[in-house]
């Protein structure tokens, strides 16, 4: 039976209320009204990065012990089965923009542990271009579209990379294939921030997360990544919900990363600094788990669009590090989705937890769609039954000191790691795909720009320097008697 919201039954909802067949409309046609009403509202406020995205269900499933690294409940046996939920996103574009465009894409689980939720937001790519969360607006902004012309901008693209050189490695990235991924089910996924883990005995150490496919990994040139755009942006939203749809569950195995404290103190570079990796000689992926799509949402906007990560969202057992990124995140979060989706958006049922009751003395605010914790008392302390800490959740403790200032981290070795991936991990033929790819964008940028961008691929590697600006000269965008040498 149709009704309205309030459940009164509806006896036709095809033909306005009118005085005689051509007359006006009443105004007591609440049927029109309460529609166009509700009509009218259906937006809310996109997500300000990331907009665009796909979602869906599955679970985690431990496959390795790692309690003697970490006490959390979701890693508690070998066996163990924790219902997840993912999103996978673009990361500039409006949300109907493409699902081809070349830049990271978003990786973020919910785990709905028996400890709370467990929200682990990370991308495609195991680093990330920046290294101080103030940078950020700035980072997105270059991305987005001129304040002016409402067009993607690579001016503003390139001098804001060029300018900021800490952004080499992460760009040097996603300007080969992997900035063009074949779907979501192709690629893998990483925390990136160094994480600290700490067991039953309250010994800590950093880690990292990484998440690699099972189902091998898949980029696009940006040829095939251009046309398949103009053809069916939704590429990869369908194929992720096609593949569930015929039972070709997508499955990922998690990783640790471990880095002790001592090792974390010699290290030459600063292992808290997301522009860089962690490298696996020297700290290897330690098998967890694995986890496995096999549900597709029932309804988008419920269980996709409201989804809510937060990064500040961890059990006990796992940590912040001091990675300053990190610390951003968890403080811009939660603020994000209170303008996003209110101050309640934990009680709408994707974002709330579900193997636990939710038990504080938060309450009312703007939706409150629970009992709001009904008539237990709404004060701490109290004599009355209220909900209890218990000290066995407290955080690990540490120790910090330091004089406070702003540091500048920009110039905290841009090169050496972006140097060895140029080298060592591309061949020569994707070598020669990235400096297409940069020069086709970079083209678009005032000569200037070019040059100081330039500039910094050749204190990369000169080779990478020179086959970016033979690129750009082929495509008749520098002069052609420009030569590296100027630049240096
Ligand atoms: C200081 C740096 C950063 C800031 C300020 C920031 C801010 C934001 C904001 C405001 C949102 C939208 C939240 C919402 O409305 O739901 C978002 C989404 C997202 N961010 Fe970040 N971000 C930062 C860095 C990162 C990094 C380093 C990663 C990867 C490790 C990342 C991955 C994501 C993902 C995956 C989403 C989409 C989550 C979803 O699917 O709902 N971000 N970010």
């Amino acid at each position: 039976m149709l009704t309205s919201s309030s459940g009164i039954p509806i006896g036709d909802q095809l033909c306005s209320l009118t005085v005689g067949p051509r007359g006006p409309i009443l105004l007591q046609d609440v049927v029109l009204m309460e529609e166009m009403a509700h009509f009218v509202r259906e937006r809310i406020p996109e997500r300000v990065v990331h907009a665009r995205g796909a979602g869906a269900f599955g679970y985690f499933e431990v496959t390795h012990d790692i309690t003697n690294y970490c006490k959390a409940s979701v890693f508690e046996y070998v066996g163990k089965k924790t219902p997840i939920a993912v999103r996978f996103s673009t990361t500039s574009g409006e949300s109907g923009s493409s699902d081809l465009s070349r830049e990271p894409r978003g990786f973020a689980v919910k785990f709905y542990t028996d400890q709370g939720n467990w929200d682990l937001a990370g991308n495609n790519s195991p680093v990330f271009f920046i290294r101080d969360p103030i940078l950020f607006p700035s980072l997105s902004h270059a991305q987005k579209k001129n304040p002016q012309t409402h067009l993607k901008d690579p001016n503003a693209l390139w001098d804001f990379f060029s300018l900021r050189p800490e952004t080499l490695h992460e760009v040097t990235m996603i300007f080969t294939d992997r900035g063009t991924p074949d779907g979501y089910r192709h690629m893998h996924g990483f925390g990136i921030h160094p994480f600290k883990l700490v067991n039953a005995h309250g010994a800590a150490v950093y880690c990292k997360f990484v998440y690699n496919t099972n189902q091998g990994i898949k980029n696009l040139t940006s040829e095939q990544a251009a046309a398949i755009s103009g053809s069916n942006p939704d590429y990869a939203l369908k194929d992720l919900a096609d593949a569930i749809n015929r039972g070709d569950f997508p499955s990922w195995t998690l990783y640790i990363q471990v880095m002790t404290f001592a090792q974390a103190k010699t290290l030459p570079f600063n292992p808290f600094d997301i522009t860089k990796i962690w490298p696996h000689e020297q700290f290897p992926l330690l098998p967890v788990g694995k986890f496995t799509l096999n549900k597709n949402p029932e309804n988008y906007f419920a269980e996709v669009e409201q989804i809510a990560f937060c990064p500040h969202n961890m059990v006990p057992g796992i940590e912040p590090s001091p990675d300053k990124i990190l610390l951003g995140r968890m403080l811009t979060y939660p603020d994000a989705l209170r303008y996003r989706l209110g101050v309640n958006f934990e009680q709408i049922p994707v974002n709330a937890p579900k193997h636990v009751a939710v038990a504080n003395y938060r309450r009312d605010g703007f939706m409150t769609m629970d009992n709001n914790q009904g008539n237990a008392p709404n004060y701490y302390p109290n004599s009355f039954g209220g909900p209890e800490v218990k000290r066995e959740f407290l955080q690990s403790s540490f120790c910090l000191s330091g004089d406070v200032a702003r540091y500048d981290s920009g110039n905290d070795d841009n090169i050496s790691q972006v140097r060895a991936f140029y080298l060592n991990v591309l061949n020569s033929a994707e070598r020669q795909s990235l400096c297409q790819n940069i020069a086709k964008s970079l083209k678009g940028a005032k000569p200037f720009i070019q040059k100081r961008a330039v500039k910094n691929f050749t204190d990369v590697h000169p080779d990478y320097g020179a086959r970016v600006l033979s690129e750009l000269e082929k495509l008749g965008a520098t002069k052609p008697e420009s030569s590296v040498q100027s630049y240096l």
